[in-house]
C-alpha cells in the first residue's frame, strides 16, 4: 500500500458511512491516498462508496479499504501499520442515540474504548509524533444542556450511552493531547444531514417515509418525539471542517454547527411542503397525529417505540470559533437541506423493493 513520496495518506475509520464517504471524496479531490476501514456484513452495503469509485479515475487521490473493526486492537494495529497515515479520522462509532440504549455495551466498546485502541496503536508505531488524529465528537454530549447556545465551553451532561461513550473518546483525546503532545482534535460536530444519512436518524427516515408516502408505496409514517429541537446542517460541508481542523498550526476542539434549531415536528412540516402533501395535526399528546387533508388519510402517528428513556430537549450551535480561527461557516439553509434529501429520495424510492426500517 504505497503512496507518492509528496501525496499525503489519510487513514478513516467508518469510511463506508455518511460522513467517511464525504470525508473520503473531499481527500481524494485534495490528491491524498485514502485508506478507509471497513467492516464484513452478510449482506453488501457500500452503496456509499459506489460514486467514489464510479469516478475514481477523475479524482487526484487514490483509495484502497482495509477491514479493521474499532473492537479488535489487533485489526487496527495493522490497518494503521499498512497505510503509515498522515491524518487519521476516527469517524467510525455505533452512532445511533436509541439503538445505544439497547446495545450499550458495544457502544461503549467502540465509541469510547476504540478510540483509545486507536491512540495507543499510534504510540505503538510512533505515529503519536507524525499523524494527526481527528475525533468525531458530538453535541450529544451537551446533553441536558445547561445553556442554549452551546460553545466549547458549555458544560457537558450526557443523556445516553452513546453520549456517555463519546465523553470518554472526547477526554482520552484531550488526555493524550496532554500527556503525550498527540496532535489530536475533538470536532463536536452537532446534527448533520444528507441524502446519504442512515435510513434510522429521523430526518431521513421522514423524506424516505413521505416520498413513500407521496408515490402510494407506504400509508403512515410512525415517530416518537416531535418536540425535540436540533441544529440540522449539510453533511457534505461538516467534512470540510474536519479536514481544516487538521490543518492547524496547534491542535484544537471546535464546534460546527448552523446556529439555528429546529423541531423534528418542524421538519416534517418542511417536508411535507417540498412534496405537496397538505398536512394537517390533530390530537394531542399520544394521540396526535397528522393528517394529508387532501385524501384525509393520516400520514403521521405517533409510537411509543421511537421514545428514549432520557432524550435530549434542544440542541443549537454556536461557531464564533471554528467561524474566527477555521473561517468555516455553513452555507446550506434548513430549507435547502429538506428539499435536497426530499428530491433523491423521492428518485430512489421509484426504484426501490420495499424495506423494513426500525429505529
Ligand atoms: P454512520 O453513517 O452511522 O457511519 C458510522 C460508520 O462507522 C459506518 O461506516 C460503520 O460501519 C462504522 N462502524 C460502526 N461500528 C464500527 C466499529 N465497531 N468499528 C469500525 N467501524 C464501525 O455515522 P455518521 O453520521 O457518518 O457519523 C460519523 C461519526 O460522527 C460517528 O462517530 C458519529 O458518532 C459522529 N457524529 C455524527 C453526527 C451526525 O449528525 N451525523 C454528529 C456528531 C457526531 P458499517 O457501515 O459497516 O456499519
Ligand atoms: N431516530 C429517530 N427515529 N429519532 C426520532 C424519531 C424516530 O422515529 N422520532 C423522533 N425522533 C427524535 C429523537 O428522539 C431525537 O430527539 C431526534 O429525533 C433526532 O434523532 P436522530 O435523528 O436519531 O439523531 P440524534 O440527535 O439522536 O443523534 C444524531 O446526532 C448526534 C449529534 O447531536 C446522531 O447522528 C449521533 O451520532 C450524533 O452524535
Amino acid at each position: 500500500m504505497s503512496s507518492h513520496p509528496s501525496q499525503k495518506t489519510a487513514l478513516i475509520t467508518g469510511v463506508n458511512g455518511q460522513d467517511g464517504s464525504y470525508l473520503a471524496e473531499l481527500l481524494l479531490e485534495k490528491g491524498y491516498h485514502v485508506v478507509g476501514t471497513v467492516r464484513r456484513a452478510s449482506t453488501f452495503n457500500r452503496w456509499r462508496l459506489d460514486p467514489i469509485y464510479r469516478n475514481l479515475e477523475d479524482r487526484h487521490g487514490k483509495m484502497d479499504l482495509v477491514y479493521a473493526d474499532l473492537n479488535d486492537a489487533s485489526s487496527l494495529m495493522h490497518a494503521l501499520r499498512q497505510a503509515m497515515p498522515d491524518e487519521i479520522y476516527n469517524i467510525g462509532a455505533q452512532s445511533h442515540v436509541g439503538i445505544s440504549f439497547e446495545t450499550p455495551e458495544y457502544t461503549a466498546e467502540s465509541d469510547a474504548l476504540g478510540v483509545l485502541r486507536l491512540l495507543e496503536a499510534m504510540r505503538a508505531l510512533g505515529l503519536d509524533k507524525t499523524a494527526r488524529f481527528y475525533q468525531a465528537s458530538t453535541s450529544e454530549l451537551y446533553g441536558n444542556a445547561k445553556e442554549v447556545p452551546q460553545n466549547e465551553q458549555t458544560p457537558f451532561h450526557p443523556r445516553s450511552p452513546y453520549a456517555v461513550a463519546k465523553l470518554y473518546a472526547y477526554w482520552i483525546v484531550r488526555n493524550y493531547r496532554d500527556a503525550y503532545g498527540i496532535y489530536g482534535v475533538n470536532g463536536i460536530l452537532f446534527n448533520h444531514e444528507s441524502p446519504r444519512r442512515g435510513e434510522n436518524f429521523v430526518t431521513k427516515k421522514i423524506t424516505r417515509s413521505l416520498a413513500r408516502i407521496k408515490l402510494g408505496k407506504l400509508d403512515t409514517l410512525r415517530l416518537g418525539n416531535l418536540d425535540a429541537k436540533r441544529d440540522w446542517g449539510y453533511a457534505k460541508e461538516y467534512v470540510e471542517a474536519m479536514w481544516q481542523m487538521l490543518q492547524q498550526p496547534t491542535p484544537d476542539d471546535y464546534v460546527i454547527a448552523t446556529g439555528e434549531t429546529h423541531t423534528v415536528r418542524e421538519f416534517v412540516e418542511e417536508a411535507c411542503r417540498c412534496l405537496d402533501i397538505p398536512l394537517a395535526w390533530h390530537g394531542t399528546g399520544a394521540d396526535e397525529h397528522g393528517v394529508d387533508t387532501r385524501t384525509g388519510k393520516t400520514v403521521i402517528a405517533l409510537d411509543p417505540r421511537y421514545l428514549r428513556p432520557t432524550e435530549v430537549d434542544v440542541l443549537q450551535g454556536d461557531i464564533t470559533k471554528a467561524q474566527a480561527q477555521l473561517g468555516w461557516k455553513p452555507r446550506v439553509t434548513f430549507h435547502e437541506l429538506v428539499r435536497l434529501m426530499v428530491d433523491y429520495d423521492l428518485k430512489h424510492v421509484e426504484q426501490e423493493t420495499p424495506v423494513f426500517i426500525d429505529g
